[in-house]
């Protein structure tokens, strides 16, 4: 079993650094480009044998150091009866967006019988893998964000007026989310995940005092109530620079940052905890020499290598070549 990844998400030191790479399963491979020729992404993540290929194909083809569950954020919300697809090009697109008490309480509440697939595919690839299976979830302000606008957006308007309009609407989605998180994270470990990480992608869009007020308490709580589980719990987010202090704050063995910060600077702020990130995705479009550049000043901007986890500051883009993947994770391997 190669542990590297359990090890420095404990915060030890390891041999090599432990890589793996956000969307890493999906995007740019072979084996699932020519999957999603048949299948949307949804039903391919709710087919336990097709999604365990999918989350197995960069294990073998770029060697990196971890697996992630072949799924997606809005797994959750259609558990709970959320009626959504996604659109090529677009993204989540939600027939009816949430706009008022109503749409709350239409939300169903969790049920494990809802995703059973989830647990179905954790356990092939455990059966399958050498390397630990990461679960994961999007974060309730992220989720939210889905669901209010109704599709992806730049501006974040809508959830931002309901947010500060119905402090108290806002508090009870958040509540039934991060509640619905919980169960759907403890399922996945249950069935096996190693390590889960929260997504929440889109909080850098809020001002810090507005993540205290609106959104750190729920995290909190969904933090907390998964430490039972034993797993190590990363907590990641974009463009959390400014409230980086309070988002390490929350009670997680990793904190996943973005381009955003330097890794020193982010070590400082979240102290013993292990660190996951953080090259732009983007410069994987350039030429191996500039690629293999900002790696090496990463590197050394971060300085002691214990606890720290290599990944990209957000999602492989789709147009990357899997070439310059496959030479990154061999390189990261060397250092
Ligand atoms: O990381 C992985 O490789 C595992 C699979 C995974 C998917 N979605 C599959 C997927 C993960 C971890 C996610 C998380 C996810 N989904 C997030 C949080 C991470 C992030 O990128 O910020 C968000 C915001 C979503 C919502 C979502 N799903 C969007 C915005 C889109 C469309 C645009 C995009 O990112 O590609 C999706 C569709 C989706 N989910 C695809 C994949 C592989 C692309 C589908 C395709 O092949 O066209």
């Amino acid at each position: 079993m190669n542990d590297l990844f359990l090890r420095a998400a404990r915060g030890e030191k390891t041999e090599r650094i432990p890589v793996w790479l956000m969307r890493q399963a999906g995007r740019s491979l072979p084996g699932y480009r020519k999957l999603r020729q048949k299948y949307g992404v949804l039903e391919l993540a709710q087919t336990p044998e097709l999604a365990a290929q999918v989350s197995e194909e960069p294990i073998k083809l770029l060697g990196v150091d971890a697996a992630i569950l072949f799924a997606d954020i809005m797994l959750l919300p259609l558990a709970l009866g959320v009626s959504l697809k996604i659109e090529d090009a677009v993204g989540p697109v939600i027939d009816s967006p949430i706009e008022n008490k109503a749409d709350i309480e239409r939300l169903l509440p969790f049920k494990k019988s809802n995703v059973l697939y989830l647990g179905e595919t954790i356990r092939l690839l455990r059966s399958r893998l050498d390397v630990p299976v990461i679960g994961f979830s999007g974060a309730p302000f992220t989720l939210a964000s889905y669901l209010i606008e109704g599709r992806p957006t730049r501006t974040w308007t809508k959830t931002k007026k309901f947010m500060l309009s119905e402090p108290q609407l806002w508090d009870a989605l958040m509540r039934r989310l991060s509640d619905a998180v919980i169960e759907y994270l403890s399922v996945q470990i249950q069935a096996g995940a190693q390590a889960v990480q929260l997504f929440d992608s889109w909080v850098g869009a809020l001002s810090p005092a507005d993540y205290r007020a609106y959104v750190l308490p729920h995290v909190q709580h969904i933090f907390s109530a998964l430490k039972e589980r034993g797993v190590p719990r990363i907590h990641f987010g974009t463009d959390t620079g400014a409230m980086l202090e309070d988002f390490a704050n929350v009670d997680c063995e990793v904190i996943s940052v973005d381009w955003r910060i330097d890794l020193s600077h982010a070590r400082e702020i979240v102290g013993k905890k292990s660190l996951q990130g953080n090259l732009d995705p983007h410069i994987l479009l350039c030429d191996w020499p500039i690629i293999e550049k900002k790696v090496d000043e990463m590197l050394e901007d971060l300085g002691n290598r214990k606890g720290y986890i290599f990944n990209l500051g957000h999602g492989v883009l789709p147009e990357t070549p899997d070439g310059a993947v496959k030479k990154l994770v061999d390189y990261i391997h060397a250092q």
